[in-house]
């Protein structure tokens, strides 16, 4: 298969397209930086320059002929929410999204199929009940930018292109994310459960994470929203204890909500709420995953 991936340089996505060469597909890569693109992922890659994603339509050259897209690229939501990221971390994600549209469109041969990236932020701070896909959006500014964003995906349907929005988890790697901003804390002997340790994390390992999107890009017939989250959630104060486990550390220091708000602002809002998600969706397709549970997650996600 010939796969175009955008976002290809990111903690998903390098795994992604590692595990896609690994299989025998060819990978082009559109990115803001192509040498750097190459010199991350291999000359084995072909990375085009897309270097504007949010005011130039995606190089319909790069797209040409593809039999699918994966389209992962966005301004990193973990950082502290100025106006200035809020605003990027909206737009990136609309208006390149749009803009791939846009390239898709000038393509004379199609790729039939885009797998959007999407995130459980769509569901919002929920208590202990179980959702799945049906649920509705909340309407905070996360759930906000995922309405949006899902809504630009779903624009490839008008040219008749399989759309599938992958309602991401929390992805758990030592190499990015919220686990790395975990780690020093924990590795010092000061991590705990935070804000009371109950809310939900709708998490899953790297590998499910990238074997659930090339299924998603496989399976003919999938579309729409999917959640990628582990089939069993943990609360805040499982991963944390199970974090202590993994890293043979106590983890009993409770986190007082009012000390991650001064620490991440209005961001600390991904880590104090959380959503009970599961991947219904996925379990009915009969994906198999490789880490179903939590600990062994972990353990996987840090060589331990
Ligand atoms: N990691 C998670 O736990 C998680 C959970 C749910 C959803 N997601 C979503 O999944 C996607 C990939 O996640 P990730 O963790 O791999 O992200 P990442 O490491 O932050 O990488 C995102 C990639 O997007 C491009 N990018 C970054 N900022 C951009 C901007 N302002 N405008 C345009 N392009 C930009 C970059 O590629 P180039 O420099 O090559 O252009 C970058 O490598 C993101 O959209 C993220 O929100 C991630």
């Amino acid at each position: 298969m010939k796969v175009a991936v955008t976002g290809a340089t990111g903690t998903v996505g390098k795994a992604l397209v590692t595990a896609l060469v690994g299989r025998g597909d060819q990978v082009v890569v559109l990115t803001r930086d192509p040498a750097g693109a190459k010199r991350k992922l291999g000359a084995g890659v072909e990375a085009f320059a897309w270097t504007h994603p949010k005011l130039e339509p995606a190089p319909s050259e790069a797209l040409e002929g593809c039999d699918g897209v994966i389209h992962l690229l966005g301004e990193p939501v973990a950082q502290r929410w100025r106006e200035e990221v809020k605003h990027e971390i909206h737009s990136s994600r609309v208006l390149g999204t749009r803009n791939l549209i846009e390239g898709l469109k000038l393509c004379d041969r199609r790729p039939p199929v885009l797998v959007a990236q999407s995130a459980t932020g769509w569901y919002g701070a929920c208590d202990e009940r179980p959702l799945d896909e049906t649920a509705p959006p909340a309407d905070d500014f996360l759930a906000q930018v995922v309405v949006d964003w899902e809504q630009e995906a779903a624009g490839a349907e008008a040219l008749g292109m399989r759309v599938v929005l992958a309602r991401t988890g929390v992805v758990l790697t030592g190499d990015g994310g919220a686990l790395k901003t975990m780690l020093p804390p924990f590795k010092a002997g000061i991590g705990g459960p935070v804000a009371g340790g109950e809310q939900y994390v709708p998490w899953i390992s790297l590998a499910d994470e990238v074997a659930a999107l090339i299924f998603l890009l496989d399976n003919d017939s999938v579309t729409g929203p999917v959640n990628l989250t582990a089939p069993n959630p943990a609360t805040n104060g499982e991963l944390s204890k199970a974090l202590g486990k993994v890293l043979k550390r106590p983890a009993v220091a409770p986190v007082p909500e009012f000390a991650i708000k001064l620490l991440y602002g209005e961001m600390a809002q991904i880590v104090v709420t959380g959503a009970n998600v599961l991947p219904k969706r996925l379990q009915e397709l009969g994906f198999g995953f490789t880490h179903p549970e939590l600990e062994p997650a972990l353990r996987a996600a840090l060589g331990k």
